[in-house]
């Protein structure tokens, strides 16, 4: 009965912290893994990190630290997020593993004994951000194509993938599977692409180190295109064939974001197909988010941070949203005014309210026990064509149309509770036959309704599953069948499960990073009230680490005729102790002392976050320590 179904997200970089794009993937995947867990397939799903190459070598050189030390530390906030998230994954891969750089080393000795690959010299453009090679064609205004930022030119010894033999079977394999790129729009658009001609990969490098070796010839690292996409295979055990491997490979699904999709649907087949394995069955791409209308970036401070949206909404919910919101392979815009529409409307109003109706009833009525009685009636039919629609829905991956569903049939069963009116039924004695059906017939449908929103919201609905004294193992295929498995079943109260957000107590702290946008909605002060900030010039003496904090660093800092005083910064990542001493800051006196892991703050060093991590407030001419800022 189980048919494998093995699931993918991209791995993620570690030259940044996870934002809403990772978070919608990495949902996304969950949410369709956790569906097939419960159709009962042996279901695999792989999440991981991509930590070579060149733009991580450069973040972490940025920050003065090791590659592996940067992401050693990020790892831990993809790890961290994925658990408050319930992302339910089967493995964790990071690129940087022995068991995946073996598996990127054996898939290179494969395609290089096949004759696929050969020594030449690259002379062309590098995009780091994108880590991809560029034609001078293919440059925009001398600007790469998909980030718009400026490549490098390159001239060094490569090695190459003979790609341009894989044009013919690559378009005849599009061809022949259309459902191997979805949306249908991206398909049309990579058919494109390989209509225009595959020319020869480069992937290898010389210039930096930070990658895999290449196999006979150190001085070349692996391009982190072969390297990342190869964590596919290294997750299932590649090389060994294992019975592991053989379930699951070929992959049902890659999910990803449109901007890497050329990355999966034309280098990552023509590879598999020169090491002679099989071809993944579908790569998925999403859109974009944009953020109330605007491209997020970090120079604009609008980059939404997914764990923050969990604490003021909970993980349900910004899950829920992400799914609901925007048809899966659209792009889509992310406000927290639609947030907290869909929070009220959908999840407090509809489906809590459902819920704690139903249950409240249940009390009142029938002594908190469902009736044992006959179910079959029209309730029965809606739940049941529900059910169906969600699977075919759910099969395409279309999230936003399996909740439609859902939604449609919740507000069904709120529909039937209006028209059958039990609290009608219940003052008269005569019907109480027919309150009890009525009310055995909402407690299926409430339990079927649970188990439909299991995948989106697992923490709901296991809240609704012991509410409704649910036993272990309730989500499965089985129990999506209309029945009357709740037949005397005792039910305990209910909380609310999502009470209602009110639009003025929205938990709404401060942007995080102040900028020239949010400063328009920032309240306006006079210049008395600026002056009750004791800033002041100072000059580092001392710095040096926190024990057990990778964030802080103690200093101490002169203040002139202030005298010195000892600071505690947020700065570890980005500042070495030695590099700090002598160097020029702006002081904030009069904030209130605090203790930071234990040691006593006796004041703020400023400094802003930049788009490469943060950067100290200096001054543009010396200036002695203690002068007032004014
Ligand atoms: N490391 C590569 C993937 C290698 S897979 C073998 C990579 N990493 S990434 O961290 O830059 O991005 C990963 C995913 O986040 C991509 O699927 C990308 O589309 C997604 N998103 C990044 N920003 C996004 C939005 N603003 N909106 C939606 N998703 C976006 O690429």
């Amino acid at each position: 009965m189980s048919d494998p179904f093995y699931i993918t997200t991209p791995i993620y970089y570690v030259n940044d912290v996870p934002h809403i794009g990772h978070a919608y993937t990495t949902v996304a995947a969950d949410a369709a893994a956790r569906y097939r867990r419960m159709m009962g397939s042996a279901v695999f799903f792989l999440t991981g990190t991509d930590e070579h190459g060149q733009k991580v070598e450069k973040s972490a050189a940025q920050q003065g630290v090791s590659p592996k030390a940067l992401a050693d530390r990020v790892v831990t906030r993809f790890q961290k997020l994925w658990k408050v998230l319930n992302i339910s994954h089967d493995d964790f891969i990071r690129t940087t593993e022995a068991r995946h750089q073996e598996a990127v080393q054996t898939l290179w000795r494969t395609v290089a004994a096949k004759g696929d690959i050969y020594l030449g010299e690259y002379e062309d453009w590098y995009c780091t951000p994108c880590e991809t090679f560029l034609t001078a064609l293919q440059l925009q205004e001398g600007k790469c194509p998909d980030c718009g930022r400026e490549p490098e030119q390159l001239k060094e010894e490569s090695y190459f993938f003979r790609m341009s033999r894989y044009e013919e079977r690559l378009l005849a394999h599009l061809e022949a599977h259309p459902e191997f790129i979805q949306p249908e729009s991206r398909r049309n658009e990579i058919i494109q692409f390989v209509r225009g001609g595959l020319k020869d990969l480069s992937i290898s490098r010389t210039t930096f180190s930070w990658g895999i070796p290449v196999p006979g010839n150190d001085r070349h690292v692996i391009y982190v295109w072969f390297d990342a996409l190869t964590n596919y295979l290294s997750a299932l055990g590649y090389p060994d064939r294992t019975e592991h491997f053989g379930t699951f490979w070929p992959a049902d699904v890659h999910v990803i974001g449109k901007d890497i999709l050329r990355f999966h649907t034309v280098y990552w087949p023509t590879f598999l197909m020169a090491a002679d394995l099989p071809l993944p069955r579908q790569v998925f791409s999403h859109g974009w988010w944009t953020v109330d209308g605007e491209k997020m970036s970090k120079s604009k401070g609008n980059v939404v941070d997914p764990g923050e949206m969990v604490q003021r909404y909970g993980a349900d919910p910004f899950r829920y949203f992400l799914l609901r919101e925007v048809p899966f392979g659209l792009d889509g815009d992310f406000s927290e005014k639609a947030m907290v529409g869909r929070f009220n409307a959908d999840l407090a109003n509809d489906l809590g309210n459902l819920f704690s109706r139903v249950t409240t009833m249940l009390g009142k009525y029938c002594d908190g026990t469902v009736p044992r009685t006959d179910t079959s009636g029209q309730l029965s039919a809606q739940v049941e064509r529900a059910v169906q629609r969600v699977d075919e829905e759910m099969a395409r991956l279309a999230f936003h149309k399996a909740l439609q569903e859902i939604w449609a049939l919740i507000n069904g069963i709120n529909r039937h509770v209006d028209q059958t009116a039990p609290w009608a039924l219940a003052r008269q004695a005569s019907r109480r036959t027919e309150l009890d059906r009525v009310m055995a017939e909402l407690m299926e449908a409430l339990r079927v309704v649970t188990l439909l929103i299991s995948p989106f919201m697992p923490q709901t609905a296991a809240e609704a599953a012991s509410v409704l004294g649910l036993e272990a193992g309730w989500s499965t295929r089985a129990g999506l069948q209309w029945g009357t498995s709740l037949a005397s079943a005792k039910i305990a109260k209910a909380k609310p499960l999502f009470p209602r957000i009110e639009a003025d107590e929205r938990p709404r702290p401060a942007p995080k990073q102040p900028n020239a946008a949010g400063a328009k909605q920032v309240a306006q002060i006079n210049l008395q009230e600026f002056q009750r900030l004791d800033l002041r010039t100072g000059v580092i003496r001392e710095a040096e680490a926190v024990a057990k904090s990778e964030r802080l660093l103690k200093l101490r800092v002169d203040l002139g005729e202030a005298g010195r005083r000892q600071v505690v910064a947020g700065i570890a990542a980005v500042y070495r102790p030695s590099d700090l001493i002598g160097k020029s800051v702006v002081v904030l006196c009069n904030l209130k002392p605090a203790k930071l892991m234990g040691i006593e703050s006796q004041g703020m060093v400023l400094a802003v976050e930049g788009d490469d991590g943060l950067s100290l407030l200096g001054l543009d001419r010396p200036v002695p320590p203690g002068r007032k800022i004014h």
